[in-house]
């Protein structure tokens, strides 16, 4: 199972990222705010991206499709090898339809069900993000829920990468890692 850093904090990522560990950086706009709330967004993703390299999640915050896709261009226009990160509504999955059309890779996060996650594959995400810490929040079982998605993913053999997210313990990460989840996103602290 590949580990990504959940951060926007350049001194954490240099440091993951010089232990050999990291394989990618999800990002998204809260936890760029709380490193720096004047920070200039593309600024931070283009270091982050000349840190790690590998696979960056960068998200967008258009309510409807036409603004996602938008935002899209213009975050590959940074950097072409960017992932896209869309939330899982209605309008995230029109996006996440029409960037795959186009190879764009997307991140569907905000997943919180086996069901929202097949949506997502279906509409051609290349990755779907259950939040983990967010559902034992509200009293259900996150690694019943991992397990489901897990067992659907190889009974169909479905292409998109399962990401364990809202990673609150190492636990989680254990658990994600047994259930043949293929990457936990993990803050720092954990
Ligand atoms: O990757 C998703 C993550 O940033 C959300 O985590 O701890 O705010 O639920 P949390």
């Amino acid at each position: 199972m590949k580990l990504y850093l959940d951060s926007a904090n350049l001194g954490h990522i240099k440091e993951v990222a010089s232990w050999g560990v990291l394989s990618g950086v999800t990002t998204n706009p809260t936890l760029i705010a709380k490193e720096d709330p004047s920070v200039d967004v593309k600024e931070r993703i283009l270091e982050i991206h000349n840190i790690v390299g590998g696979h960056l999640s960068v998200e967008v915050v258009s309510m409807n499709a036409e603004g996602m896709i938008k935002e899209a261009e213009e975050i590959c226009s940074w950097f072409p090898l960017a992932t896209i990160k869309v939330p899982m509504c209605p309008e995230g999955l029109k996006a996440v339809k029409e960037l795959s059309k186009r190879n764009i890779p997307t991140n569907v996060t905000l997943i919180f069900n086996p069901i929202q996650a097949l949506a997502a594959n279906n509409a051609g995400a290349s990755y779907v993000s259950l939040f983990m810490g967010r559902l034992d929040d509200i009293g259900m079982n996150s690694t019943e829920i991992l397990s489901d998605i897990s067992e659907i993913w190889y009974a169909q053999s479905l292409e998109s990468q399962i990401i364990a997210a809202s990673i609150r313990n190492p636990l989680h990460i254990v658990s994600a890692a047994k259930l043949g989840v293929h990457i936990a996103t993990v803050p720092y602290n954990v």
